[in-house]
């Protein structure tokens, strides 16, 4: 029986799961069930759950200091932003902590809006961003959201800002391929600026690789270069959201170190602490804030800014996955998953497009692979395949609506780093079946 006195809380199969334990990357539900946890949670735990080590921490901090005002120094916030800065791309060194992505994304914005009023440019009120994104739940990052689902409900309280599309070959708004195509997606971004106003724009933002909103969408290298540049030529903030790339997950610390792209602000969360305590943060060129240090700028904390339990985990994080080499191993072994689900479900008659980097690949469903027709939104295909998956002990995460009004499904495969090879078959292997089931369910 669910627990009626959580908001719409919204299961798999009607009634939520309920898991009472986990390991590494296994889950154990209350009924005695056990479940491969292939999408890390909300694409969360990437170094496993379970770590008595992160445990006997937790017990050392609280016990000795659990709280101090964010203005004060602290010993944990020392060591987590020494830490980070050697794992943030050159000049990204000045950190911000929040309790999670959205208020993340929400202190990026902010500091784009304060970096450009102190240098006297009050008119650069609005950001750019993408349709197919999702930044968060609160109203400023939802309004750089351009989830539709998401939005739907607080469409008409949101910030009306510009969006333009991201760079989706499968489906290219302009109808074009590439190589051989102008990289039109990034030239939007151009457009809306000419047509905005540059003088209007404080800041544009980004996935790198789009989530949940689009299932694993990986541009073409030169479209992050392109957009790096425009930015920096409009002296616009070009924020990289990496709340759900980040630390590891694209096989390289950040997804733009694929392009070898240095933004002005990182966000990050869910990874930077593996899902043990909440946190995000954000990473900030020193360019940037030099100008609003000299200018003596206050930056608001939040109470639970740069908490010493999350900072401490958060450290010790980082630590594991260099200690255990899970960056590297998550390339590793992401690229032998991508090799395993070609093989599998490469060809399969509803496979659409099979796409990732890492440990974030994502496999978009359709009901007509000559056409790339997508199913039809009331057969909820993500859905249908996510429930699926579970009966069969596996954990995948939906995404719908990257086809806009045509609806559009993916499932994300997105484990946590500590898979070996027999997870890997287990996912291709269960996979296949749930697939090869909604085929003849279909026939
Ligand atoms: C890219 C991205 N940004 C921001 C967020 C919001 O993070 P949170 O849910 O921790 O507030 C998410 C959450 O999924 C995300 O995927």
């Amino acid at each position: 029986m669910a627990d009626r006195q959580v908001l719409f809380l919204r299961g798999a199969n009607g009634e939520p799961l309920q898991i009472v334990r986990a390991e590494g990357a296994w889950l154990f539900t209350r009924d005695g069930r056990k479940l491969l946890d292939a999408s890390s949670g909300a694409i969360v735990v990437n170094v496993g759950q379970g770590r008595p080590e992160l445990a006997e921490l937790a017990r050392e901090q609280v016990s000795s200091l659990n709280y101090v005002l964010p203005i004060w120094l602290s010993l944990a916030r020392e060591r987590l932003v020494e830490h980070l800065a050697q794992w943030t791309p050159p000049g990204l060194d000045r950190f911000f902590f929040t309790s999670g992505g959205s208020e993340a994304v929400e202190s990026a914005l902010k500091f784009a809006f304060l970096y450009h009023r102190i240098r006297g440019n009050t008119t650069r009120t609005r950001v750019i961003s993408r349709q197919l994104s999702y930044h968060g739940n609160t109203l400023g990052a939802l309004s750089v959201s351009g989830n539709r689902a998401r939005r739907a409900d607080f469409e008409h309280v949101l910030f009306d800002w510009p969006k333009i599309p991201p760079s989706y070959c499968y489906r290219c708004p302009w109808g074009r391929t590439w190589p051989g195509c102008d990289l039109d997606c990034a030239q939007a971004l151009e457009t809306a600026i000419a047509r905005e106003g540059a003088d209007t724009i404080a800041a544009f933002i980004a996935e790198p690789m789009v989530g949940a909103s689009g299932g694993v969408i990986a541009p073409v290298a030169e479209y992050w270069p392109r957009l790096a540049e425009i930015c920096r030529r409009h002296d616009i903030v070009l924020i990289a959201d990496e709340v759900m790339t980040g630390f590891g997950r694209t096989g390289k610390r950040f997804a733009v170190e694929h392009w070898g792209v240095v933004p002005d602000i990182i966000v990050g969360g869910k990874g930077l602490t593996g899902g043990y305590v909440p946190m995000g943060m954000i990473a900030v060129s020193r360019r940037l804030t030099e100008v609003c240090e000299r200018a003596g700028a206050d930056f608001m904390f939040f109470t639970y800014t740069a908490h010493l339990l999350a900072c401490a985990i958060a450290d010790r994080v980082l630590e594991i996955m260099e200690r255990e080499h899970l960056v590297e191993h998550a390339a590793q072994i992401g690229a032998r998953l991508g090799e395993r689900l070609r093989a599998e479900l490469g060809d399969h008659p509803i496979t659409g497009e099979l796409r990732g980097a890492g440990l974030f690949w994502g496999i978009e469903v359709v009901a007509d692979r000559a056409t790339r027709q997508p199913f039809a939104p009331k057969l909820q295909m993500a859905r249908h395949l996510m429930r699926a998956a579970i009966e069969l002990g596996l954990a995948v995460y939906p995404a719908a609506g990257m086809a806009g009004e045509q609806g559009g499904d993916a499932i994300m495969i997105a484990p946590p780093f500590v898979i070996g090879d027999a997870e890997v078959e287990f996912i291709a292997a269960t996979l296949r079946r749930c697939f090869d089931a909604a085929a003849r369910n279909l026939s």
